[in-house]
């Protein structure tokens, strides 16, 4: 039989085989063996899998399939398959420990985790990470595990989510007493704040530090009891970033006082450690290393946000989990270059939407310096599409909340917790079961009338009980008290989630145009916009008059149709509830109190093709392609939140002779800029001052050629160059130049993101000249030589079939990439074109 206890500090325990050495992790990702295909019998300890896949996971089996409109996900999941497979892996045992634990980040979903035939446990939340203590199923020797992953009731969700075991696992051993799983709590409290301001004095922090002990009484498994009643002591040190221990405290609850530490900032992320030592009769059991940082913040009804004193914007925003053509199987390197890419255009935050992250995604946030809204679902008891969380959210939620709670908690990097994204419960009653993906999609954007809001003097609704309920699941297992919120497309009062006052910080999704009614409607609360914009562009595609803007669709129950299937990469195309880039920019930069926004999205990701249908399968909400290459929006966000200087005209110059084209330019640093046509001068621009009125004005129709964020000129086209010259007091302070591209002659490759397995090259069509041919569509073909290979290929385009792990891909808009892990060379063939070749 076993017990788990909770030891008061200095308890005297009879303790069974014990070892002398501390907790061991292992990495647990090797070697699998994988079958897409469903039998009771795959999770027998002696069945026969030596004719499955080999792998390594993380994995995603749905990246590997072919886009098909039967897949039952939808364009909306990506049109990609689904379908139940199984993980099996051998491992050895021997009697270094007594318990052994198996910890996975993250099965998507429904996984059921079998040890020897045995079923160890069943998750189905694919965002929940979560661990087994297997010790009581294994033995000595050879052991089996054996992971049955079902993701075959479909739809399921409202983007791509991938299949399988899509993040790492971990194999940890401890002895009997240990240090809990996720058993650490550490919040620092800045000395007394200075001032309204919110500035900091000097001076000593308090660090809090709560440990939860689990010890086991047991009849091992593996070795020799050896009972013996052993003083149990824990002690903990915090390690600065240098490596220096600068404190020291003892026992289960303690605290220690910090003089002047190096603060955690987005500039300048200092992340500290708490090392803690359990230590019995004289030996060292356990080891447990807590992520920490000192930072102050707060949100403020009047000024927004601050933190560590300094008021500013958070900048952020939304991102889905996949990786483009790696699929939803966690890859380190893509993932930092993904936040270095959002890093690089001025973002300072993330939401991990609309569920939990990967544990590695705080980790770079923390070290990085990007702010994270933490958040658990996207769907409570109400469904969003047919076989989502909500089957489970009864039976689960609670399970889930704390674990993400527990988990995450000691992240310097999170600054709040959504306790969900546009759920349903915001209003009394709504149909969305009975909708279809995309209906239920576009319902949630919708205006709902006063009759599903909750009335003045009602006593609190169910869904604003439910709210409460969750706010104080985050609240009991969060000692620093983060403020909680949640994304609400209904920014009334009357919401149910903002009726029961456990909502922290006002956050609406979209609607900008009530954001001037925020202090009114919700005296004293802060308020951000959760998410915003939604914008739609395709990389390299213009849609002119660049001054008129296309909703699309024009109204939410509408469908838009445009044979092109794509979106206009000028900042004139958005859905219908939402804005340009621009539009919701002025209104976070012009509104004091609103401390930030999250757009809807960084990147392009698998799923939710909105305005169109199959065969697009992937979104065009983001500022960067899914390939990873930025649109040209992102230079306007970089121009305005970073001082990096910018000077970013557009598009290219290869048009039809006599064509009327729009040339837009961003730019920063400087008080002019001036353009020329093969010589000649088309106009000094400077961007306006600040617009005086219609800043909240909803569905305008007509963006100005010259505003805060873009100047433009609408020229004639005539083949040869176009430049741009930028002027600060006179003095020229950049210049570019766009050529007219003669007939595409070769490939250029060169290197995009190179990580510490990964790489990433970007592969161009350009002409004799080297200038790149901004229509070229040519097929290029990747071989790879050397112990590396291919992982992935992409251009980008929203419609494209070719499969994702195929070696060749067609440019868009005269590129493409290709990713690969390992080292050797990548040649760039195609029938028409010189080759390339780039070493990796
Ligand atoms: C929001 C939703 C996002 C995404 C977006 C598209 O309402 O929260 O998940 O669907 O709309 O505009």
């Amino acid at each position: 039989m076993r017990h788990q206890i909770i030891l008061a500090l200095t308890a005297v325990i009879a303790m069974t085989g014990m070892s002398s050495q501390a907790r061991e992790r292992q990495c647990f990702d090797h070697h699998w063996r994988f079958l897409l295909g469903d039998s009771v019998q795959m999770a027998d300890a002696d069945y026969n899998d030596s004719w499955w896949r080999l792998l390594d996971v993380p994995h995603d089996w749905a990246i590997e399939g072919d886009f098909h409109v039967g897949n039952p996900s939808g364009a909306g999941g990506g049109a990609l398959p689904g379908g139940i497979g199984w993980y099996r892996k051998s491992f050895t045992v021997d009697k270094s420990a007594v318990n052994y634990y198996l910890e996975f980040d993250g099965v998507y979903m429904n996984s059921t985790v079998y040890v020897n035939g045995q079923e160890v446990g069943f998750r189905p939340y694919g965002y929940s990470s979560f661990e087994y203590d297997i010790t009581p199923y294994v033995h000595e020797g050879k052991n089996v595990v054996a992971v049955r992953v079902d993701n075959s009731d479909q739809p399921n969700s409202r983007w791509y989510s991938g299949c399988g075991i899509y993040r790492h696992v971990w194999l940890t051993k401890t002895n009997a007493i240990h240090v809990k799983h996720w058993g650490t709590k550490v919040t620092s409290s800045p000395p007394e704040s200075g001032g309204a301001r919110g500035g900091l004095k000097s001076g000593k922090w308090r660090v809090g530090i709560e440990v939860e002990l689990e010890a086991v009484q047991t009849t091992p498994l593996i070795g020799t009891p050896s009972a013996g009643g052993k003083k149990v002591t824990v002690k903990n040190s915090l390690i600065a970033p240098n490596g220096q221990i600068v404190g020291r405290s003892k026992g289960l609850k303690s605290s220690m006082t910090i003089n002047n530490p190096l603060l955690w900032s987005c500039e300048q992320p200092n992340v500290y450690t708490v090392l803690t030592e359990v230590w019995q009769g004289g030996k060292l059991v356990d080891t447990y290393e807590t992520p920490t940082g000192f930072r102050s913040f707060r949100f403020d009804p009047q000024t927004g946000f601050w933190l560590n004193g300094k008021n500013f914007k958070i900048n952020g925003v939304c991102e889905h989990h996949d990786f483009g053509c790696l699929g939803s199987a966690l890859n380190e390197d893509a993932l930092h270059r993904k936040l270095s890419r959002l890093k690089a255009m001025g973002v300072n935050s993330i939401r991990s939407s609309h569920n939990p992250p990967a544990p590695e995604l705080l980790n770079m946030c923390d070290t990085m310096g990007l702010i994270v809204m933490d958040e658990s679902f996207d769907m409570w008891r109400r469904k969003k599409t047919q076989n989502d969380y909500a089957r489970f959210f009864e039976e689960w939620h609670e399970r889930d909340l704390t674990d993400l709670v527990l988990r995450d908690r000691n992240h310097p990097c999170i600054l709040m917790w959504s306790i969900g994204n546009e759920v349903l419960e915001q209003w009394s009653s709504a149909d969305a079961d009975e909708l279809t993906l995309e209906q239920a999609n576009l319902i949630l954007n919708a205006g709902h009338d006063a009759s599903t809001l909750a009335k003045d003097g009602e006593a609190l609704s169910p869904n604003a009980l439910l709210t409460i309920h969750l706010a104080n699941i985050v609240k009991r297992h969060d000692p620093a008290g983060r403020p909680v919120l949640a994304g609400c497309n209904e920014p009334d009062p009357g919401n149910h989630l903002f009726k029961s006052g456990a909502i922290d910080i006002i956050g609406f999704n979209y609607h900008h145009q009530w954001v001037k009614d925020v202090s009114q409607k919700f005296p004293g609360k802060p308020f951000i916009f959760s998410e915003s914009v939604s914008a739609l562009q395709t990389r390299g595609y213009y849609k002119m008059p660049s001054d008129s803007i296309t909703w699309a669709p024009k109204e939410w129950w509408l469908p838009y149709t445009d044979p092109s299937f794509m979106c206009s990469a000028y900042d004139n195309m958005h859905a219908s509830w939402s804005s340009t880039h621009e539009e919701t920019w002025d209104v976070v930069k012009h509104t004091p109190f609103v401390g930030g926004q999250y757009i809807w999205t960084g990147f392009d990701y698998i799923g939710e093709p909105t305005p169109y249908g199959f065969p697009a399968r992937s979104s065009y909400f983001g500022v960067i392609d899914l390939a990873g290459f930025p649109k040209d929006s992102y230079y306007m966000y970089q121009s305005e939140w970073t001082q990096k200087p910018v000077l970013h005209l557009f598009p290219h110059w290869n048009w039809v002779p006599g064509d009327e084209i729009d040339m837009w330019c961003y730019y920063n640093n400087a008080d002019e800029v001036e353009l020329f046509v093969n010589g000649e001068s088309k106009g000094v621009r400077r961007k306006t001052g600040e617009k005086t009125e219609g800043r909240y004005a909803m569905h305008n129709e007509t963006v100005p050629l010259n505003t805060e964020y873009h100047v433009g000129w609408r020229v004639i086209f005539d083949p040869g160059e176009v430049k741009v010259v930028a002027r600060k007091d006179g003095k020229v302070v950049g210049e570019q130049v766009i050529k007219t591209a003669g007939a595409p002659a070769k490939i250029r490759l060169s290197k995009d993101y190179q990580g510490k397995n990964t790489t990433f090259i970007t592969a161009e069509v350009v002409d004799k000249d080297g200038n790149l041919c901004p229509w070229a569509e040519d097929q290029i073909v990747f071989i790879s030589e050397g112990t590396g290979h291919i992982i992935g290929t992409d251009n980008g385009c929203q419609t494209s079939m070719e499969n994702f792990k195929s070696p060749q891909r067609k440019a868009f808009f005269g590129k493409c990439m290709v990713v690969v892990t390992g080292k050797g060379s990548i040649t760039a063939k195609s029938p028409t074109l010189l080759p390339d070749v780039i070493e990796f």
